[in-house]
């Protein structure tokens, strides 16, 4: 379906080519001041110099020329000085928009005419290691990314690339040799089978990385021990991938098991040693192709380029022990990434400190042909989530804090407040709504700045169900849905209606948002910002909320017209849970 500026814009022209003057300049706009007009075209001041004329007389002339049409799609239309040309819309043009984009399962939408093959690169958590905040962003911003795509038709592949290559395991290794070293994993004559179950649990493993994390950085034998394993367990001691499969088995379950509570998925679970395999051969091309060159015993590649503005290091491939590094994993990825898929563009979305080593990655990829010209490498930088105190949010002692404490925070404080608004309910489902609904404020509270901003993690904010905030969103939609199924029960039934014209200026202003939907969806993927989702759906149930207040819905005596108002709703409900369902959330029957 047209969007509707379109529509709009292409009327405009028609007057514009009538008076023979630049047809580009017939672009409109929604006002910048809806106290005023409904929508602009500013383009009389744009063509003032061309036409040798005032813009305001430009402005007139196109106005004059607009009025001349019996059928306008515009109830007013005006030239105001300097030049602008100020619209509003006729209702029963907005009404037959709206009626369509009913009938539309895509609400008008269309899907792009070029889908791409597109890898998603988001979560990177790291095995072993307990999910932490740093890791919640990657994965609410990915996800909603993913959707957002997906809805617009592009094909693709989320990978969660864990992080089981560097040092954190070979301080597992090491710490697990001092406790448990005569295991066969241990003994490098041993050529037998391995246990088939891992010889620790997963608490023991979330224990033993925090200790033996905080040993290195004191004992430096112990570190020096704990780089050896790593790179050992790169060179492919058999013993000791033995325990990276168990560390994987168990992280990977206990990992899935916290993404699905936060509604977030992965098509593939490969992590930064399914890379390994490709090392080899890349860095043979390399030397083949002469472009990397040793430096103080390391392999490296330049990728400084002369436009550069502030010194772009050369990017390390190997280690000088031949140890691979987080460089090397990530561009043997693009290796196996563009074998395996041959993907249009692989994007990145990783904590916005680690943009230098993406720049080092993406050029060195493309200079040693890794990925091609044509496929683009985007990198998606996001902010730091801070405390109150505007440092990186931490627990209440200071320590990280975890993601599945930190959900549970959320929680509590939404199960407050449900049984604060009224204390006489269940227990058992003021629980379930609460993680529903608490689910709604930790997502849209990321997710409403733009993702590149730091923001404020304010629980008492993020809660509550006035301001911009999921739950808002969530008691509107609640709301609809109430009304709708009230005047279901009551036997009304609004099918084959067609949504009428509106007859108050609420109305008509949710109308208006409504039929924006298309365009913002689409501009949405194209910059992939599911902020612009956030801040439509926002205004859009402010909109509703004011038409509500004003209106008397399920005691309306005028049966076609309230019929009208159930369509209305009814529209304005799917919208609102397309919007939230690109978000990566859901709302609850009743709240
Ligand atoms: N595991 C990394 C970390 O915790 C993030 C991985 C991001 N993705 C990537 N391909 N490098 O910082």
């Amino acid at each position: 379906m047209k969007k509707l500026l379109d529509v709009i814009s292409e009327y405009v022209a028609l007057a514009f080519r009538a008076l023979e003057l630049d047809e580009q300049y017939a672009q409109v706009v929604w006002s910048a001041r809806p106290d005023l007009c409904e929508f602009q075209c500013n383009g009389s001041m744009a063509l003032a110099k061309t036409a040798h004329k005032a813009p305001i007389m430009i402005a007139e002339e196109v106005a004059s020329k607009l009025s001349e049409d019996r059928d306008s799609m515009f109830e007013e239309i005006s030239a105001v000085k300097p030049g602008f040309l100020n619209f509003k819309l006729k209702k029963s043009f907005l009404a037959s928009y709206l009626s369509e984009m009913q009938k539309n399962p895509r609400f008008g939408s269309d899907p792009v005419a070029a889908p791409k093959k597109i890898i998603l690169d988001y979560g990177g958590p790291n095995v072993a290691k307990p999910l932490h905040v740093g890791h919640l962003r990657s994965a609410i911003i990915g996800e909603s990314i993913k959707r957002i795509l997906r809805y617009m038709g592009h094909e693709v592949t989320g990978d969660v690339h864990l992080g089981d290559w560097g040092l954190q395991m070979g301080l597992i290794i090491t710490e697990l040799s001092e406790r448990k070293g005569d295991l066969p994993y241990f003994d490098p004559d041993y050529d037998g089978e391995y246990p088939k179950e891992p010889p620790f649990t997963i608490d023991e493993l979330e224990e033993i990385y925090p200790t033996a994390s905080a040993k290195s950085k004191e004992d430096e034998a112990y570190k020096e021990r704990a780089l050896a394993a790593t790179h050992e367990l790169q060179q492919g001691r058999r013993g000791y991938r033995a325990i990276l499969s168990h560390i994987l088995s168990l992280s990977v379950g206990d990992l899935k098991k916290n993404y699905e509570k936060l509604k977030v998925s992965f098509d593939l679970w490969k992590g930064e040693s399914d890379a390994d395999p490709y090392i080899a051969d890349m860095v043979e091309m390399m030397k083949a192709k002469g472009l990397c060159y040793e430096s103080e015993g390391a392999l490296v590649v330049d990728v400084a380029e002369e436009t550069d503005t502030k010194e772009i290091p050369p990017c390390m491939i190997l280690k000088s022990d031949g140890a691979s590094l987080y460089t090397t994993t990530d561009l043997a990825t693009l290796v196996m990434r563009m074998q395996e898929l041959s993907p249009d563009e692989v994007v990145y979305i990783v904590d916005k400190r680690q943009e230098l080593h993406f720049v080092q990655v993406f050029r060195c990829a493309k200079k040693t042909g890794i990925v091609p010209e044509s496929v683009s490498l985007e990198f998606i930088g996001f902010g730091t989530m801070n405390g109150k105190d505007g440092k990186p949010f931490k627990t209440r002692d200071g320590g990280v804090m975890l993601l599945s404490n930190l959900i549970k925070e959320i929680e509590d404080r939404m199960y407050e407040r449900i049984l604060e608004a009224d204390p006489g309910t269940d227990p058992k489902s003021a629980r379930e709504t609460a993680e529903i609904v608490g689910l709604s404020a930790l997502k849209y509270g990321d997710l409403s700045n733009q993702a590149s901003k730091d923001y404020v993690f304010d629980i008492d904010r993020f809660t509550s169900s006035e301001g911009n905030t999921g739950p808002y969103l969530l008691y509107t939609i609640v709301r609809i849905k109430s009304i709708l199924r009230k005047y279901a029960e009551s036997g009304g039934s609004a099918q084959g209606t067609e949504i009428a014209d509106a007859t108050t200026e609420s109305e008509k202003n949710l109308m208006l948002r409504l039929s924006g939907f298309n365009a913002m969806i689409e501009n949405a993927a194209e910059e992939k910002a599911p902020h612009k989702i956030c801040a439509f759906v926002y205004e859009l149930c402010n909109a509703f909320n004011h038409f509500y207040h004003e209106t008397k819905i399920l005691a309306e005596e005028d049966q076609d017209k309230q019929k009208s108002y159930i369509r209305l709703l009814t529209l304005t409900r799917d919208v609102m849970l397309q919007c939230i369902d690109l978000l990566g959330f859901e709302a609850p029957e009743k709240m």
